[in-house]
């Protein structure tokens, strides 16, 4: 179904993925995303809107594009979604379209999301604390994030995955009742690193709770963990499971084990930049050609620019990283 070009970047990474931001704003207030005040958000006239949205990912899928992840800030702030997820799960060439929330409004709009034809889910939980919850979300809510879970398994979502940001001094001791969690309900956990995203400039590298830590604790508790088969070379999270069956566990761990080799991810942000890292320093807006009603050629020029220019890799622990000007929040995570 590829009409145009493959997106190959200069290192031979063939792009099948891509990561869409519907929003920058939020419910809560991850310290590790956003600032806890004084945020600007973007005004509603300059976001994609969801016919730019449909348009742009037509393009990117005749590129080969036929992964999609809609992301945040936290996507079902945005009204509606479940109608842009209809439509994208219509367009030719994509087959799998997933969603990262932090759950807080999903049990509100999981049914609508089902129907709507989401294929999968992913719901950020840090810990099983009300305590934790409020320490890195700076707003109350757990409650809503389980009831979330539940009523998401409840309808049929099946291979839900958690988010786990692990964080020193924070996390330690969710890491337990955490993986009681996913082996009791029979859900994926995925902890991953916490990375220098936040918007206030606090992160050190001496607050990664590394995954392999993570892993020590868990073995100790619940007996070996085993390496699941890996299906596809370039997701990043490596995967394990007990020896008795219950709960798969996932590492994601972008500062200390690095998998920039195998990416094949393209971003675009709420206000149509296209971003061919997580760190870019630099973004190729294609909202105004999407406004001028540039060609599709046009369009997939500029995409397959930013594809071009993709460097290697983060290089977090170079001594010459540089920090992109934008938090997670604003890039979609
Ligand atoms: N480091 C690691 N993970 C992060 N996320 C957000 N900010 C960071 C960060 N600085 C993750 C959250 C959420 C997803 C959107 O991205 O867990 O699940
Ligand atoms: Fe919101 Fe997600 Fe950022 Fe947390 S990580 S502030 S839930 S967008």
């Amino acid at each position: 179904m590829t009409e145009f070009e493959p997106l190959v970047d200069s290192f031979g990474r063939r792009h099948t993925s891509l990561r869409i931001s519907v929003t920058d704003r939020c419910n809560i207030r991850c310290f590790y995303c956003m600032p806890d005040e004084n945020i600007r958000f973007k005004p509603q006239d300059e976001l994609l809107t969801f016919e730019e949205i449909e348009r742009f990912t037509r393009i990117v899928a005749k590129m080969g594009v036929s992964k999609l992840r809609i992301t945040g800030g936290e996507p079902l702030v945005r009204s509606n979604l479940s109608y842009l997820i209809e439509r994208l799960v219509a367009i030719p060439g994509i087959v799998d379209v997933a969603l990262t929330t932090n759950g807080i409004l999903l049990a509100d709009h999981v049914a609508a999301l089902k129907n709507a034809g989401l294929h999968r889910l992913n719901i950020s939980l840090d810990g099983l604390t009300e305590e934790t919850f409020e320490r890195i979300a700076r707003r109350s809510g757990l409650d809503r994030v389980l009831a979330g879970i539940f009523k998401a398994q409840e309808i049929g979502f099946e291979k839900i995955r958690l988010n786990a940001v692990s964080i020193k001094g924070i996390t330690e001791n969710e890491v337990i009742p955490l993986g009681e969690f996913a082996r009791q309900h029979d859900l994926e956990l995925r902890f991953i690193e916490f990375m220098p995203l936040d918007a206030e400039n606090q992160w050190q590298s001496t607050q990664v709770l590394c995954g392999e830590e993570i892993r020590a604790q868990l073995e100790e508790t619940f007996g070996p963990l085993l390496p699941s088969p890996r299906g596809d070379l370039s997701q990043p999270s490596m995967d394990f499971h007990f020896a008795d069956g219950l709960g798969r566990i996932g590492f994601i761990n972008p500062v200390s084990q690095p998998f920039c080799s195998n990416c094949n991810r393209l971003r675009i942000t709420a206000e149509g930049a296209v971003r061919n890292c997580l760190f870019s320093l630099k973004e190729w807006s294609v909202r105004s050609l999407l406004r001028d009603l540039a060609t599709d050629d046009e369009i997939a020029d500029v995409v397959r620019d930013a594809v071009r220019a993709k460097k290697t890799g983060h290089g977090i622990d170079s001594p010459d990283f540089e920090k992109p000007d934008l938090a997670m929040y604003q890039i979609g995570g």
